[in-house]
């Protein structure tokens, strides 16, 4: 059994939703926004044909993460899926097996999402229809506005309220495009390590993955080859950039605090018309980029927790999509 892990930590078995395009209703070539937004640039763009289809990244058949991005911002509703996302061995095995379905607030009801939506909180609604946005306006975010989000993330609650957090908000975008491109050069080490698989690269990744298990699943690799090929493009031009840094002497555990933080200045700017993409990426590259973090100001006993692209969206990107069902196991 442990070597059955060891052999499979790099590229499982994987099953992949099954993306379908209604070419009937999809007007191709005049939109292309499925092929924009999905991050994983599994979606690619035939100019033969004039239509989006799936096509496997660097080595791999498929590589759909079941975000339901593609769907959201199709303005004919002519995407659908079916099946979900699962590993069937190895070290990042799914542990339950996926089963999609739209929000189902109201326990028993038969009505659909869209029917129950009207008689929703505005929590809920912002909860449900919020999704990461990526295609942004060139349009600047106005500075009133930046503060009004962090500011409804200053109010998250945090253990023994010690509030382990700040932000440094950036709107210069030549210091976007920066962290970016740096970035990319950090994180472009460890896209080459994982795709494109060779014997030598599944014994490291596997070995790796015994260190940091949390760094080595497969998805997090597709995204890096789409930016890598799209100009460093990690942030999607949005013309504003958010980091939540969080101390690390911060009680219990800060990255929980910083990530309740982070989700009540993406849900506010949600619920303000902004559209918002968290980037874990930046977060993670910062780490090896001394030079820059000096030039941000990030120093001990600050990290940046995450990365948070702000703007207006180019296309609605409103929209509740199905998502995986979490078991609850009730003690009554
Ligand atoms: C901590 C964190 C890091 C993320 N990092 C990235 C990222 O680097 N790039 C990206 O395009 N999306 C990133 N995402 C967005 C997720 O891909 C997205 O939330 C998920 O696919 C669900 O889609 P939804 O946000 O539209 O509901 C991140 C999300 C979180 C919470």
């Amino acid at each position: 059994m442990l070597f059955e892990k060891y052999r499979k930590a790099y590229a499982p078995e994987t099953q992949w939703p099954v993306w379908i395009n209604d070419k009937e209703t999809c007007i191709g070539d005049k939109c292309r926004f499925c092929f924009e937004t999905c991050p994983t640039g599994t979606i690619k763009w035939s100019t033969k044909t004039g239509f989006p289809y799936i096509a496997g990244v660097g080595g791999f058949d498929k590589a759909c993460i079941n975000c339901y991005n593609c769907s959201a911002v199709c303005p004919t509703h002519s995407i659908s899926m079916s099946g979900g996302y699962r590993v069937f061995a190895g070290r990042y095995k799914t542990a339950k097996a996926p089963v999609l379905r739209m929000p189902a607030p109201v326990a028993g009801s038969t009505l659909t999402y869209h029917e129950l939506e009207k008689d929703l909180t505005e929590v809920e609604r912002v909860i449900y229809r919020r999704r990461s946005n990526r295609i942004f306006k060139d349009t600047p975010v106005p500075e009133e506005l930046l503060h009004r989000i962090m500011e409804a993330g200053r109010y998250a609650p945090t253990a023994g309220n010690n509030m382990p957090f700040t932000f440094v908000a950036i709107t210069d975008r030549v210091l976007i495009r920066e962290i970016e491109v740096q970035s990319m050069k950090v994180l472009r080490w460890f896209k080459r390590l994982y795709l494109n698989p060779t014997f030598l690269k599944r014994i490291t990744v596997t070995l790796m993955s015994y260190f940091m298990v949390r760094d080595l699943d497969q998805r997090p690799f597709f995204p890096l080859d789409k930016a890598d090929r799209r100009n460093d493009n990690l942030f999607y031009g949005a013309p504003a950039l958010i980091l939540v840094l969080m101390d690390r002497r911060g009680i219990s555990d800060p990255n929980l605090d910083a990530g309740i933080c982070a989700q009540n200045i993406v849900l506010t700017a949600h619920a303000l018309g902004l559209g918002t993409c968290y980037n874990g990426y930046a977060a993670t590259a910062l780490r090896y980029l001394g030079g820059l973090r000096k030039k941000l100001g990030i120093a001990y006993p600050w990290k940046v927790a995450t990365t948070i692209a702000v703007g207006y969206a180019k296309v609605k990107t409103d929209h509740a999509v199905a998502r995986e069902d979490v078991p609850v196991r009730w003690f009554r």
